[in-house]
């Protein structure tokens, strides 16, 4: 009976735990660290609407679709979908929704852990005062000798992946709540000071056009297909990470309310992070578009040169260690969860082995901004390359098809039963927009800059 089963590896104490533990795990590095930059990549304003439709439109509609197949279930997202398959008499090949999911975190987790391990860097350069004074040039280069220290960037990833094994070994539930409930709001103070200070600038008003302005000349394809497959990567949906949270939800709390406030805070951490730090690129001449380093390159300038800097920057970045940190633990949970289901290992030893051989995977992403920045493969660098393939191709993929599974094939009383507004004009909007709204924005986003980039 659905209705009883509940997860070996717990159950949440309450809705606030799921909210907590899933904002914990869509608002990171993407919202702070990608948002903004791909932002100033992609031309802005345009790039920005098309991020935000695809939030409204695609991602949360797939994410409630992804706690309620969790809830379903109540194991990793492999077995769930396999369980599923099972008792509903559905084709075989869904199953393959799980793998590719746990295959995408643990892939993302590789790189992720890497750029995390940028900011555990800057908690240092931060509390030694290093960026005191600088001007914008100079912050860049001490950036730029970063990424060409192949020992430094695998002192620090090594260093984050320990953190992550030690929490994940421990088992998510614990620790998670507390950390989140204090540590994310202050990172949106924080936020906020940052706001405060870019205000102070005399580019607010530049930064505030950049970030909104719309100007559809600037939009692309494949800028589109990058907004979509960040709207993905921002919610951590389409690799189990929703899911297996989901799995662990008390069946009694509403899912699409929960959904909407995840989404809703996400969304604004994004946009906050965006406030921030346009106006400060504006105000020191640089270029918007200056790639992965943006944020690592104006904020330190900015805390550099307020005062209580040193303080607030050293804060500052320990709090985006942490934001990184409970998304990182989210990001190899399925796989975790799959081990200790498949092989009845205990969660610890599953848990040192998938992040050593994450760790490892990871090398690549360390030299792909040094030893082997020259080696690229169709203008990819291992980093790249792996962004690519999980943020735009995976997870996008791995979403059209839990829309087309809750839409089409798991049976219907199932889903009424996960939610509880199964007569409201509010569930037929959801179940149209998942069954055709979402697969064909997909389809569309996905299909074109392809067809473009091999037509053309
Ligand atoms: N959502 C996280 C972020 O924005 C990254 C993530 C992706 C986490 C997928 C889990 C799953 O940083």
């Amino acid at each position: 009976m659905t209705e009883q089963k509940i997860s070996i590896h717990g159950v949440w104490g309450s809705r606030w735990t799921f909210i907590l533990a899933a904002t914990g795990s869509a608002v990171g590095l993407g919202n702070i660290w990608k948002f903004p930059y791909i932002t100033g990549e992609n031309g802005g304003g345009a790039f920005v609407l098309v991020y935000l439709f695809c939030i409204a439109l695609i991602g949360i509609p797939i994410m409630m679709a992804e706690v309620l197949l969790g809830r379903q279930g109540r194991q990793s997202p492999i077995n769930t979908m396999r369980e599923l398959v099972r008792e509903t008499g559905t084709h075989k090949s869904w199953k393959l929704l799980g793998w590719v999911g746990a295959i995408a975190g643990f892939l993302i987790l590789t790189y992720y852990s890497v750029i995390a391990g940028w900011s555990l860097n800057y908690v240092y350069e931060m509390g030694s005062g290093t960026f005191s004074g600088k001007d914008g040039q100079q912050v860049g280069s001490i950036f730029d000798e970063l990424l060409a220290n192949p020992k430094q960037l695998l002192f620090w990833h090594s260093l984050f992946m320990v953190m992550v094994t030690v929490v994940v070994a421990q088992g998510v539930i614990k620790g998670l709540e507390k950390a989140v409930r204090i540590l994310m709001p202050l990172l949106f103070l924080l936020l906020i000071l940052l706001v405060g200070y870019a205000l102070s600038t005399d580019s607010f008003g530049r930064g505030f056009a950049f970030l909104f302005h719309v100007d559809f000349s600037k939009m692309t394809w494949s800028a589109a297909l990058t907004a979509l497959g960040h709207a993905f990567f921002t919610l951590s949906l389409g690799m189990g990470a929703i899911m297996v949270y989901g799995s662990y939800m008390p069946k009694k709390a509403s899912i699409g309310g929960t959904v909407l406030m995840v989404a809703a805070l996400d969304t604004l951490v994004a946009l906050v992070a965006g406030l921030a730090i346009f106006p400060i690129v504006f105000s020191n001449g640089l270029a918007p578009g200056a790639g992965p380093g943006l944020m690592f390159i104006t904020l330190p300038h900015a805390f550099g040169n307020m005062g209580f800097g040193q303080l607030f920057g050293t804060l500052f970045f320990v709090l985006v260690t942490f934001a990184a940190w409970s998304s990182a633990i989210s990001l190899i949970e399925p796989a975790v969860a799959w081990v200790v289901e498949r092989f009845k290992v205990n969660r610890g030893l599953a848990t040192v082995m998938l992040c050593f051989l994450a760790w490892f995977v990871g090398l690549g992403t360390v030299f792909s901004f040094n030893l082997w920045a020259e080696m690229t493969l169709a203008g990819f660098t291992v980093f790249d390359g792996l962004d690519f393939l999980t943020a735009n191709i995976m997870l996008p993929l791995s979403g059209l098809f839990i829309a087309l599974y809750v839409g089409w094939v798991l049976p219907q009383q199932r889903v009424k039963s996960e939610l509880a507004l199964s007569q409201s004009v509010l569930y037929q909007l959801w179940r149209f927009v998942l069954r055709f709204l979402a697969p064909l924005a997909v389809l569309i986003v996905f299909m074109v800059p392809l067809y473009e980039k091999f037509a053309g």
